[in-house]
């Protein structure tokens, strides 16, 4: 279904089938837009080679895997005089690196660089060495999950943080030689709008391999109090472990690689950040997780109070948003349930980067108490603190 506009532009015989195929696409998908569609040759290259120069867009001589016209930073990282979203025939590249525009949900690397922005810095995102150079503060991930082989040598480290694969974010995340990037297939097979299945990358959200969630069709570059991505959350945190058992979850998900045990955005990034998610035990694989106040770390996958402070969050603010607990959501809404919804790591922080230290959604320096500006950052959740 994915393939009509190829088919409609290059071959009539097919031309009814492709309106039929568009016709059922509106039916089935709630975004139609959110589609790889047009030319095969708007992306692949048999040879990467026409006329004898290279096919690449940077005109690179070495051939990508899938025969694609570019690698992942070819396609999703055009950077100067780009905007937030290419366009590319008759598909729509969303962009990670650029200098125009609004950013779209995941911010932009291009922060870390100084392209966009305030200024260079690594403190504001996430290197990725091939895009921005290695991390010069930090090596591993700040709260890298407490279990052998990861808390001491760093498997994923600021050397080898990559977009996909095995050291990688998108797609499946384990070493497979027959998947180089683990993400081949995700493209032509992508599900938009509701992702509460997230048993292969097509079907998760964002292809974050096992993370549920509602995908804005426009990557919130348009996004607005009820236009936005919405996000999956517990009622309260578990425990996280390699095997699961002993009331721990295991992040190992079988044959699918590392993944979230329950789908929320907080156990995906706690595949690498695990004591971050970890309430009042001192390491991700403390058992017995009780998630009351006083907590030890900043709570995330736990519902806000529907009390006190909290009970005033019921207009949902896209520059700090919340989690539903109570399953995806068919559409994004524009409520906030407190009792609920839940508080999770990207309430604060972005996935990429941002123009902030420490990737922060707001400037945490204009956070004050008693002095602050109401509805904006903490606030918006903390709303007596103002
Ligand atoms: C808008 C860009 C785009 C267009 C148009 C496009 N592709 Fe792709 N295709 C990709 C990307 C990116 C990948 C590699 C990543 C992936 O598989 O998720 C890919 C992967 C593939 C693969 C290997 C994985 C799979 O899904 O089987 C095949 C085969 C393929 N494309 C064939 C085609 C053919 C044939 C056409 C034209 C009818 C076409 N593509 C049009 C972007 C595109
Ligand atoms: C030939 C260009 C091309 C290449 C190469 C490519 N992509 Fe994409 N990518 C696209 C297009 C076009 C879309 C939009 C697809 C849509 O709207 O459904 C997309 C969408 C995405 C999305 C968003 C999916 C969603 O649900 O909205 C992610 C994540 C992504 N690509 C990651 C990658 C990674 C990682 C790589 C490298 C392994 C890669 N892409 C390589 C063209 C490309
Ligand atoms: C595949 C592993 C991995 C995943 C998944 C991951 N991170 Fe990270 N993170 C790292 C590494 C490695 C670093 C240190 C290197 C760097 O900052 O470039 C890091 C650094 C950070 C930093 C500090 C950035 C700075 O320079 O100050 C923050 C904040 C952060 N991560 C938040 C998150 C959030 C939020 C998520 C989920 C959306 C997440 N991480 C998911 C590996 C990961
Ligand atoms: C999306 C909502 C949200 C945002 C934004 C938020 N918090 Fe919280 N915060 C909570 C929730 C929920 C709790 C736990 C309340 C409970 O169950 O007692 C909490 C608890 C706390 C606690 C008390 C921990 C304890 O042991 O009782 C502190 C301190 C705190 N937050 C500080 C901050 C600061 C500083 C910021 C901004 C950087 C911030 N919060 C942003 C939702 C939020
Ligand atoms: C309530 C807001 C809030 C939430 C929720 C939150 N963070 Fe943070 N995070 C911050 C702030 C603020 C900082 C800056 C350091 C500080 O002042 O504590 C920070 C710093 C970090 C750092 C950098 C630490 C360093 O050593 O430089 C990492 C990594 C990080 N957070 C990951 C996460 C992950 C993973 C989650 C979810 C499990 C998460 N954060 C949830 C507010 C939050």
């Amino acid at each position: 279904m994915q393939m009509q506009g190829c088919f409609a532009r290059q071959n009539t015989r097919f031309f009814s089938f492709g309106v039929f195929v568009t016709f059922l696409g509106l039916l089935l998908s709630p975004d139609v837009q959110a589609q790889m569609t047009g030319n095969c040759a708007n992306c692949h290259t048999m040879h990467n080679s026409q006329g004898g120069l290279a096919m690449t867009f940077d005109q690179n001589t070495t051939a990508n895997d899938n025969l694609t016209r570019g690698t992942c930073l070819g396609c999703h990282a055009q950077g100067t005089d780009s905007s937030a979203i290419v366009v590319l025939g008759t598909s729509r590249i969303p962009q990670v690196y650029h200098d125009g525009g609004t950013d779209l949900a995941g911010g932009n690397f291009a922060y870390i660089t100084g392209l966009k922005g305030g200024g260079a810095s690594d403190r504001k995102g996430h290197n990725i060495a091939e895009l921005t150079g290695s991390d010069g503060v930090l090596y591993g991930p700040p709260g890298g999950i407490n279990q052998s082989f990861h808390d001491n040598g760093f498997i994923v480290n600021t050397n080898n943080l990559t977009c996909a694969g095995t050291n990688g974010c998108h797609g499946y995340r384990f070493a497979a030689s027959s998947l180089p990037n683990g993400i081949s297939g995700a493209h032509h097979k992508n599900v938009a709008g509701k992702m509460d299945l997230a048993t292969e990358p097509a079907n998760s959200y964002r292809f974050l391999m096992g993370v549920k969630g509602f995908e804005d069709a426009d990557w919130e570059e348009n996004a607005g109090s009820s236009t936005h991505n919405e996000y999956s959350a517990l009622q309260a945190p578990v425990a996280l472990g390699c095997s699961g058992g002993g009331g721990e979850l295991s992040c190992h998900g079988g044959a699918s690689g590392v993944q979230p045990p329950d789908g929320t955005m907080s156990q995906y990034c706690a595949t690498c950040h695990g004591n971050f998610h970890t309430l009042e035990t001192a390491t991700s694989d403390g058992v017995g997780t009780v998630a009351s106040s006083p907590f030890i770390r900043h709570p995330t996958d736990l519902a806000l109070p529907s009390t006190g402070e909290y009970a005033a969050y019921t207009s949902y603010n896209i520059d700090t948003p919340i989690a539903r607990t109570t399953g995806v959501p068919d559409a994004s809404s524009a409520a906030v349930t407190p009792g609920t919804d839940a508080v999770m790591c990207l309430s604060c922080h972005v996935s990429h980067a941002s123009d902030f230290p420490s990737m922060l959604r707001w400037d945490y320096s204009a956070m004050i108490a008693d002095g602050g500006v109401g509805g904006t950052g903490c606030f918006v959740c903390h709303t007596t603190k103002d």
